[in-house]
């Protein structure tokens, strides 16, 4: 019976080192070891044996069964490492992977950086202020004395007595005249907030600021230059039209009115049927302005423009509804 046991034993670790791949393997070790196994036969028979040679052979068997399982791990590891990674079936290892989604700019952030890149490619710098600003420099130095219907704290989001938020960026034209001589030719793109939200006003936006200080600057070149702006953010052939308006701070002040680039001019509901659009408000600087910062007005004068980003970017992409811009619902802004 011993003498069996070892042959088998010399057998099964024979087969076993000689095998391979894991499959064969796997047919040894349930050839041996397996319920209907050679070894497991034998266990089982140990209650035929004379009673005294029980535990002697079954002591063995047992040793027998522990070698052999103990080589065919060993045999196990060698050739899982032959075989490299583990190939799992049903996985393409080649496929190439699953892309992650990729963000990009906020419609809003795209035109903003168009329209600047218009103004700098004709000469103009980037300027930047405060979003929390000065009373001073949102209306005093602009000329708008304590009384005017701007001020009205229905439109102004007050801080305190002197602190706001700035409702448009003209105050940087201001804070760019009391650093800055002449010659100054700076656009200031930036938030603004009022106090105010329907279809076509949300209280935070975005206003691309513009002035231009030098010598002998006229209404002739803010009507060249805005003319050229509008004809690049909409159409080549976009007409344009200045009206004669108001701001306290340029004289004389003008709203200025795109050819509705919904119709072309025809007619339509985005433009009331009038063919045009309002989309700037311009002007000379007032005189006044000037001096407050100390600029000779016999020397220099400029003019001033703010134009409102949203706005243009609704006409641009066809856009009926302003608060779509800040509901983050990202059905509206995957179409951009
Ligand atoms: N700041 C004005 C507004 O917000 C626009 C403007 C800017 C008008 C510069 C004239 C000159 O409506």
């Amino acid at each position: 019976m011993e003498d069996r046991l070892r042959s088998i034993e010399d057998k099964a670790i024979k087969a076993v080192r000689q095998a391979k791949d894991q499959e064969t393997l796997e047919e040894i070790k349930v050839r041996f070891l397996g319920r209907k196994g050679i070894l497991t036969g034998i266990l089982k028979g140990l209650g035929r044996l004379p009673r005294q040679e029980r535990p002697k052979v079954g002591k063995l068997a047992n040793e027998v069964k522990v070698r052999i399982e103990r080589a065919v791990r060993q045999r196990l590891k060698a050739l899982e490492k032959e075989a490299g990674p583990k190939v799992i079936k049903g996985f393409d290892p080649t496929l190439p992977g699953r892309t992650l989604p990729r963000g990009h700019l906020h419609p809003i952030t795209t035109v903003l950086h168009k329209v600047c890149s218009i103004f700098e490619r004709l000469g103009f710098s980037i300027a930047e202020g405060p979003e929390i600003e000065l009373d001073f420099y949102n209306f005093e130095a602009l000329n708008i004395p304590p009384d005017h219907p701007a001020r009205d704290m229905q439109d102004t989001f007050y801080v305190d007595d002197k602190v706001l938020l700035r409702t448009h960026t003209s105050p940087i034209q201001v804070r760019t005249m009391e650093v800055m001589k002449p010659p100054i030719r700076i656009i200031a793109p930036g938030k603004v907030y009022r106090c105010d939200s329907d279809v076509t006003h949300t209280p935070m936006f975005h206003q691309v600021e513009g002035l231009m200080v030098d010598r002998e600057v006229s209404f002739a070149h803010l009507k060249g230059i805005l003319t050229h702006f509008a004809q690049e953010i909409f159409y080549r052939d976009t007409k344009v039209r200045f009206r004669p308006s108001f701001f306290p701070f340029t004289e004389p002040s003008a709203e200025i009115d795109i050819q509705c680039v919904m119709c072309r001019g025809g007619g339509c509901r985005v433009c009331s049927d009038t063919g045009w659009l309002e989309v700037l408000g311009a002007g000379l600087v007032h005189p006044q302005v000037l001096r407050n910062v100390g600029i000779d007005t016999e020397r220099y004068s400029g003019f001033a423009f703010g134009l409102g980003i949203e706005r243009i970017a609704m006409l641009k992409y066809g856009i009926n509804d302003i608060r779509l811009f800040y509901d983050n619902d990202l059905r509206f802004l995957n179409q951009f």
